[in-house]
């Protein structure tokens, strides 16, 4: 069974997918970590992460850079952003995430253009949703936790900031798939989040089955 859980920044989806991961037994990949390795790789040879080449240049990044937390930062998910505007980049990292999709037993992936481009036959399609103070104040206790000084209203600017550019890019935007269900986290905790994703994927492996 592939699992397709695909929406914006901090819309709880990273968290929604490791979930299901754990609980249905399967392999687990965040695209977005693939996107902010390339973002973070394109900084380090100082490239311009706006020009389709140095971006394009900057894929071939370590598999050890995978593991760097400044991955997780606001600034390194900017880059990631605008690297993955470049369709070069898309096409580079699309084999990497397929290969793991159709991988025998089936996985969960999270990021933004899974159940559209790459791996539009999964069975189970979720888009996480939730409204920007919602993400913002989620992103900000992260960061307050993760010792970054960072302010409520950069966060939310920059969530916005990040929606706009993924949703309005030509290549693969931010597109809730035709039949994926929605989940609107804004007002469900983390275990409620979860809950309510478990149970819409069992609905839809019964109704497969
Ligand atoms: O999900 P995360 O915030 O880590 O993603 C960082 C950036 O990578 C996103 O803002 C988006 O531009 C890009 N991305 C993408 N396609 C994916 C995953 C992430 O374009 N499948």
């Amino acid at each position: 069974m592939i699992i397709a859980v695909d929406g914006p920044t901090a819309s709880g989806k990273g968290t929604i997918a490791k979930a299901l991961a754990a609980h249905f037994g399967l392999p687990h990949l965040d695209t977005g970590l693939l996107y902010r390795a390339v973002g973070r790789q394109c900084f380090l040879d100082g490239g311009n992460p706006d020009d389709g080449a140095d971006a394009l240049a900057a894929c071939a990044f370590p598999d050890s850079l995978l593991g760097d937390p400044e991955l997780r930062s606001e600034d390194t998910g900017g880059l990631a952003s605008r690297v993955s505007v470049h369709p070069a980049v898309r096409q580079a990292l699309y084999e990497r995430q397929r290969s793991f999709a159709t991988q025998p037993g089936g996985a969960v992936l999270d990021g933004r253009d899974i159940g559209t481009v790459i791996a539009p036959e999964a069975e189970v399609k979720l888009f996480v949703i939730a409204s920007v103070p919602a993400r913002a104040e989620r992103r900000y206790r992260e960061m307050q936790q993760q010792g970054r000084a960072i302010t409520l209203e950069d966060i939310a600017a920059d969530l916005e900031e990040r929606d706009r550019r993924d949703a309005t890019r030509a290549a693969a935007p931010l597109l809730a798939a035709e039949d994926a269900v929605v989940l609107d986290t804004s007002l469900l905790n983390r275990e409620e989040a979860v809950a309510r994703a478990i149970a819409l994927v069992e609905l839809k492996r019964d109704k497969v089955q």
